[in-house]
């Protein structure tokens, strides 16, 4: 039995991935991580001051965090130095948190980092490479929607979308929204919306004269992230130090 720590067991995220390690059979939910201790399926939610120790008393496998980017960098930091393997779900990472993470993952842990564990994203993302290729000259303009309570804008997985189309089309200029007398450059407009129990929708717009291509993705159920988060849980553990994404998990091909 794999032993699975989750980070933000409180929240929406955590309480899904709670219930489906707890469901399944080759995986045992030893404990959660939060600001106050509560129950968790069977098992204790510890508060983060106790929460090193929860690693060491249950000789966890994986950690899968799903909470917020200043708490997440030093809930890494904790499972790397305790050699527990990483599922970081997390978004709204800084440049710099990105970099302690690393530093503190290379040599010591295997992590799979993904801003989307859902396998329909994984895939979504990969079209959005291929359209970016073949529609270098086309404007682009990139939509998110999610629910009222998310904290971080744009989404991580809408700067993946721009990562992405920075890879294929070269460098533009973001533009967050527009207003007033605005006249389109060569770059990319991202538009956030924010609204009542949105789960997160992502579209990919690209318009030329008298004809526009769309890619979307709607998810309608945080399942299909824990899902694949809690699939990277299985893989993870055992696999030699360092930072995978969901493609290796899902052993998709990279387009070349
Ligand atoms: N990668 C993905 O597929 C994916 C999918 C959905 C959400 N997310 C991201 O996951 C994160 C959580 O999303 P959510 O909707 O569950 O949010 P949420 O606010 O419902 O849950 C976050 C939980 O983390 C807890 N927390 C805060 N600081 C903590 C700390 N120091 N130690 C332990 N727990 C702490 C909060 O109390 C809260 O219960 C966000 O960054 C979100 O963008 C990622």
């Amino acid at each position: 039995m794999i032993k699975v720590v989750v980070c933000g067991a409180s929240g929406r995220m955590g309480q899904t991935i709670g219930r489906m390690v707890n469901e399944s059979s080759d995986l045992e939910l030893v404990g959660g991580i939060n600001l106050k201790p509560s129950s968790f399926f069977g098992a204790d939610i510890v508060e983060a001051k106790d929460a090193e120790n929860l690693l060491k008393t249950t000789k966890a496998d994986v950690m899968i965090d799903f909470t917020i980017a200043s708490a997440a960098v030093e809930n890494v930091k904790m499972a790397a130095r305790n050699k527990v393997a990483l599922v970081v779900g997390t978004t709204g990472f800084t440049p710099e948190q990105n970099a302690i993470m690393e530093k503190a993952i290379c040599n010591n842990v295997p992590a799979v980092i993904s801003s989307n564990f859902s396998v329909g994203v994984n895939i979504f993302w990969q079209l959005v490479r291929e359209s970016g290729k073949l529609l270098k000259d086309y404007d682009i303009e990139v939509f998110e929607a999610h629910h009222r309570n998310k904290k971080d804008a744009p989404s991580g997985t809408a700067k993946t979308i721009l990562q992405i189309l920075e890879d294929e089309v070269g460098p533009r200029e973001k533009q967050y929204g527009r207003e007033g007398m605005t006249e389109r450059k060569n770059e990319i407009g991202v538009h956030v919306i924010r609204g009542g129990d949105i789960v997160g929708d992502h579209k990919v717009m690209f318009s030329k004269n008298f004809e526009t291509i769309e890619l979307s993705h709607h998810a309608s159920d945080r399942s299909v992230f824990a899902s694949g988060a809690v699939h990277a849980a299985r893989w993870v553990v055992g696999k030699k130090p360092g930072i995978y994404g969901m493609s290796d998990v899902l052993n998709l091909k990279k387009i070349p």
